[in-house]
């Protein structure tokens, strides 16, 4: 069973959970980021209207080939209640993800509203199965009980691949 963890991170609490799952359940970390950097200023205003918008950026790598892993996990932050840019593009430059299967997962200040819903909407669009979805709210985030439950849920879909 081959797993990667494909994730965007601005600030850097989305890439700790990514390394979290890696420490606990392996996989191969994918970290997307958009080919132009959002400034502290640019994010709230450019990056959340683009957030609202479910818009794409351009980002690297710029295709996300995943035919060679059973499972995929995906995490996004939270901007303006929804996944962020780059994560939509991520979402549109999955090759060979068909028929596979996911857990996906957000970070949050306090609500992620329909980030994931939409986020499952996309990849099962592009034929992938998401068996497991989970958000981390700041609290959250710095105990151990939801990210536990997070790397229990990878676990669960591991072993159904
Ligand atoms: C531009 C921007 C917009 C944000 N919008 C929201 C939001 O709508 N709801 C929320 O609960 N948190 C929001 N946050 C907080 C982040 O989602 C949260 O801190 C997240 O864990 C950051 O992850 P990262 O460090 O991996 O980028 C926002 C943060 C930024 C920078």
């Amino acid at each position: 069973m081959k797993s990667c963890i494909i994730y965007h991170s601005y600030s850097g609490v989305t890439r700790g959970i990514a390394e979290k799952i890696n420490a606990a359940c392996g996989g191969d970390l994918i970290e997307v980021k958009p080919k132009d950097n959002y400034s502290t200023l640019s994010a709230y205003s450019v990056g959340c209207i683009r957030a609202r918008k479910e818009a794409c950026d351009p980002i690297s790598p710029d295709t996300i080939d995943v035919s060679l892993y059973d499972l995929i996990i995906i995490g996004t932050p939270v901007w303006a209640w929804k996944a962020t840019p780059a994560i939509n593009g991520a979402i549109v430059a999955l090759k060979g993800c068909e028929g596979k299967n996911a857990v996906i997962f957000a970070t949050c200040g306090s609500s992620a509203k329909d980030t994931l819903p939409i986020m499952k909407s996309a990849l099962e669009k592009k034929g992938v199965r998401v068996s497991g979805e989970i958000v981390l709210n700041k609290s959250e985030i710095s105990g151990n009980e939801k990210i536990n439950d997070l790397i229990t849920m990878v676990r669960a879909a591991a072993d159904r691949v």
